[in-house]
């Protein structure tokens, strides 16, 4: 699956001028990413685990705290049981492999007991963001390796929609915490995914100062029409995204669970001062 850039990026801001991008072989397959919810039943390549850890632990990581850990889920019962608190999404299941990113700040803990040491920035919310965002960017490159592969990937926000389960499940010490789970396997071809429209660029960029673009509302609309075509394509139910996104936030329901994150990190240790 090769496809032109100057393809790729129509898929991706719909028709219409697409950007002039540097095309090499490492943007072609970023802009190729899609979500992929429909696995083959064939195992990984041996050393996949290892090859998509390696590639996650190569990230940037704050102040080379690496405040994550990894936890691989393969086993399908507890796939199953994963799948039914995170709002019974199929593709945990069907995937060979669950991937947990977890915020960890318990392997440094430990050493601090073992110093005798303090650690009070722990308790601070910038502590949370650091290990949580070292996380995320741990797993988006572990993403980009699995669809180097020929892998996809979905991620699985919903694991944190009953928390404490997960959390059970995981046998997660304090300190630790599911920033989310990514699913990986083989893509289905009878069910291909295809490539998401974005919003155009001008919406997106600022340049030196934040400025609110005057055609932000005419550049919406014509966004609404190109996401509405993609679904519409996809034998999807036709949405617009102006009404999606405030949809989605709307109501505090609309977390399915996850506003009750906060009480519950704190019960993990996690302060959130
Ligand atoms: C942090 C995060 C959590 C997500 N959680 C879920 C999820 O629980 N289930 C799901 O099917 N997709 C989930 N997604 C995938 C998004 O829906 C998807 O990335 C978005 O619609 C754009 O589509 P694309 O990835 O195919 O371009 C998540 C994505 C991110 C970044």
């Amino acid at each position: 699956m090769s496809e032109a850039p100057t393809d790729l990026l129509q898929q991706r801001y719909g028709s219409g001028a697409s950007p002039a991008v540097i095309d090499n072989p490492i943007i072609t397959a970023l802009l190729a990413h899609r979500s992929v919810r429909a696995y083959l039943d064939r195992p990984l390549p041996e050393g996949t685990l290892e090859t998509l850890l390696a590639a996650a632990q190569s990230a940037a990581t704050s102040s080379n705290l690496q405040a994550w850990s990894l936890l691989a889920v393969a086993d399908p019962e507890r796939k199953a049981r994963l799948a039914t608190l995170a709002g019974n999404q199929a593709h945990i299941l069907q995937a060979p492999l669950l991937l947990v990113w977890l915020a960890d700040f318990s392997r440094i803990r430990r050493l601090a007991d073992l110093q005798g040491a303090e650690l009070e920035a722990v308790d601070y919310l910038d502590s949370f963001l650091v290990a949580s965002l070292d996380a995320a960017l741990a797993a988006q490159n572990a993403a980009v390796a699995a669809e180097s592969l020929g892998l996809g990937t979905v991620y699985i926000g919903a694991l944190r929609n009953r928390l404490s389960e997960v959390i059970e499940e995981l046998r997660l010490p304090p300190l630790v915490y599911p920033v989310f789970g990514l699913c990986v396997g083989y893509p289905d071809p009878v069910h291909p995914a295809a490539i998401k429209p974005r919003l155009p660029q001008e919406l997106v960029l600022h340049r030196e100062t934040y400025r609110v673009s005057p055609t932000e509302a005419g550049a919406i609309e014509r966004y609404d029409r190109i996401l509405a075509d993609f679904y519409r394509q996809q034998g999807l139910p036709s949405a617009n995204w102006s009404s999606q996104a405030i949809e989605r936030l709307k109501k505090v329901e609309t977390l399915n669970g996850r506003e009750q994150i906060g009480q519950r990190l704190k019960k993990q240790q996690f302060e959130l001062l």
